[in-house]
Formats: C-alpha cells, sequence, structure tokens
C-alpha cells in the first residue's frame, strides 16, 4: 500500500495544550519507518495548518470554534485529495481533527459510489453538539458532526453524512448525559468496557467487519488513545480507568487488517507533554503497524521502557 503520513498538530479541540507536538512524536517513533519494514510504500507530507478563519474571541462557551473551522476546512480538502493517491494516516492533534478527516473521507466514498463506514476506538462517544457541550471541548463533537447533527453553525456543511448504522463505537466508559440521550435514540452500534469484559472484542468487532465487507464499504479507523488503559497509554488529556489493554489494542489492528478493509486512519489525543520516555507514542505506532500487516511473530523484541 501507499500510506500517506499527513501531520494535522490540531490543537483547539480543548483547553489544555499538547497534541500539537502529536505528529513529530510519531515520526520520532519510527513510524514511517515500521511501516516500510513492511512493505509500504511510505510518503510524509509534513504539518498541515488551519484555513484561514477568523480570530477566536473567547466570547462564546466554546474554546477557540473558528481555529476548529479553520482545521475541518483544510481537512475536508486534504483527505479528499490524498484518499485518491493512497491510504491517508492522520497523525493528531486532538480528535477535533476527525471533523475534517471523517468528512473528508466520506465526500471520497460517495464520489466512488461506496458507502462510507467509520470504526470509532474511544472511550467517549464524541457525539456532542457544540449546543450540548458542557465542557465547550470540540474533540468531543466530530461523531455529531459527521452524522449530521444540527448546531455546527459556521463549519462547512456536511455534503455526504455518514449513516448512523455506518458506525460502530468500542471502548466507551466515559459518556456524558447529553450524549447518552442522543446516542440511544440512534441505530450507531456502541460496545461499552462491560459488554467487551463480558463477551470479548472480537466478536462485535467481527460482526461489524463483516458488515462493512458484505456492503462493499471503506472503513475509517479513528483510534483515540484513550481507548487505551491510562496505566499503558498514559499521554492523554482525558484519561480513563479501565481502558482496553495492550493485547485487546493489537487484536483490533490485526483483525482490521486481516479484513483489508481499512481505507483510512486517525491516530488522535496523544500528548507528548504527559508522555513517559516516550511508551504512548511507541505503542500507537506499533497499533497502527498491526492495523498495516505487522504479525505476532514480528512485533520487536526490544522494550522502551
Ligand atoms: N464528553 C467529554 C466532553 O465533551 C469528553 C470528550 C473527550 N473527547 C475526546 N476526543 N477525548 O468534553
Ligand atoms: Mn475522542
Ligand atoms: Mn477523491
Ligand atoms: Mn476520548
Amino acid at each position: 500500500k501507499t500510506c500517506i503520513l499527513i501531520g494535522a498538530p490540531v490543537d483547539s479541540g480543548k483547553r489544555r495544550p499538547g497534541c500539537l507536538m502529536g505528529p513529530d512524536a510519531y515520526r520520532t517513533a519510527g513510524l514511517a519507518r515500521a511501516l516500510r519494514a513492511l512493505g509500504h510504500r511510505v510518503e510524509d507530507i509534513g504539518n498541515l495548518a488551519p484555513a484561514e478563519h477568523a480570530p477566536d474571541t473567547g466570547e462564546t462557551h466554546l474554546f477557540a470554534p473558528n481555529e476548529t473551522i479553520g482545521w475541518t476546512n483544510r481537512l475536508i480538502r486534504v483527505a479528499e485529495e490524498q484518499m485518491d493517491r493512497g491510504l491517508p494516516i492522520f497523525l493528531g492533534g486532538d480528535h477535533s481533527l476527525s471533523l475534517g478527516s471523517v468528512a473528508g473521507v466520506a465526500n471520497h466514498a460517495a464520489s466512488k459510489g461506496r458507502p462510507q463506514f467509520v470504526l470509532w476506538l474511544d472511550a467517549h462517544s464524541d457525539f456532542h453538539t457544540p449546543e450540548t457541550t458542557d465542557s465547550g471541548n470540540l474533540h468531543g463533537t466530530p461523531l455529531g458532526y459527521v452524522t449530521g447533527r444540527p448546531g455546527f453553525g459556521g463549519f462547512p456543511k456536511v455534503e455526504n453524512p455518514v449513516p448512523q448504522e455506518n458506525i460502530c463505537i468500542m471502548g466507551l466508559r466515559s459518556v456524558d448525559a447529553a450524549e447518552r440521550k442522543a446516542l440511544e435514540g440512534t441505530r450507531i452500534r456502541y460496545h461499552d468496557m462491560r459488554e467487551i469484559d463480558e463477551q470479548g472484542i472480537a466478536r462485535p468487532l467481527a460482526a461489524f467487519l463483516e458488515t462493512v465487507a458484505a456492503a462493499g464499504g471503506m472503513l475509517h479507523v479513528s483510534l483515540d488513545v484513550d481507548f487505551l488503559d491510562p496505566m499503558v497509554a498514559p499521554a492523554v488529556g482525558t484519561t480513563v480507568p479501565g481502558g482496553a489493554t495492550v493485547r485487546e489494542g493489537h487484536l483490533v489492528m490485526e483483525m482490521i487488517c486481516d479484513s483489508g478493509l481499512m481505507t483510512s486512519l486517525d491516530l488522535v489525543e496523544l500528548n507528548p507533554f504527559l508522555d513517559e520516555r516516550g511508551r504512548t507514542a511507541q505503542l500507537m505506532v506499533d497499533l497502527a503497524a498491526s492495523a498495516l500487516g505487522r504479525r505476532v511473530f514480528d512485533r520487536p523484541t526490544r522494550s522502551y521502557l
């Protein structure tokens, strides 16, 4: 495959700064090297900047909405362009980058007459709108945006909303009351940590991947660092205990690889300022490698701790 690394140092989606260092942390942890070792062509197009936008004046309950609008405009365009050239990997940056990456890849899928599917690996459902968010942090809104929920005035119109039934969320353990209420009335598939504890993660994932395959769909995978347990992935501002293990993370990625369905990937919410000797950045790189062909026996035998 041709993997296109797209640096998206988005830091406007929440108050605590640091995700802007994410793209360089993934580079430092050897993402390109790992993917080349698997036989892929890798092209790194460097770091993007937001499209021109109005200054943020702080007169709203939202944090930096205009900068986030600028990023969304830029990322929609870049996602559309790069989908024609290979498999884009969006190096975040906080999760507000997915307003743009997902809306953009969905436009591309529509242009090919194929349905877009989204696998959302996250402790949170990120299903707010600017009107329902209590925190004012727009990284909690991307699934609301791409499914076409109202309330995103000022943001680009979502040309091809992702149908609710094409979305699967895994890893949930922190869902705000307003999100829960909205989510329960949808056809979005979601699997919380209790269900994963009881059933295992493979069964619901396999069912979703079968649906994608049967529909001839394109699959966008959005991996939030906080999907993982903070014991193994501390470099994130929104830690929630009780997350996925290293083993579950790799299994998900290996099953995605085996399915052959993934057409785009986000690696989001890494805050290198909060990391311990690069271990979170390294784990995210190792998970990306598993999604792109690394097998258990190929895993590096060195330790980073
Ligand atoms: N639901 C919370 C909020 O709206 C947390 C969102 C966390 N999102 C994320 N991408 N880490 O602020
Ligand atoms: Mn998220
Ligand atoms: Mn296209
Ligand atoms: Mn999250």
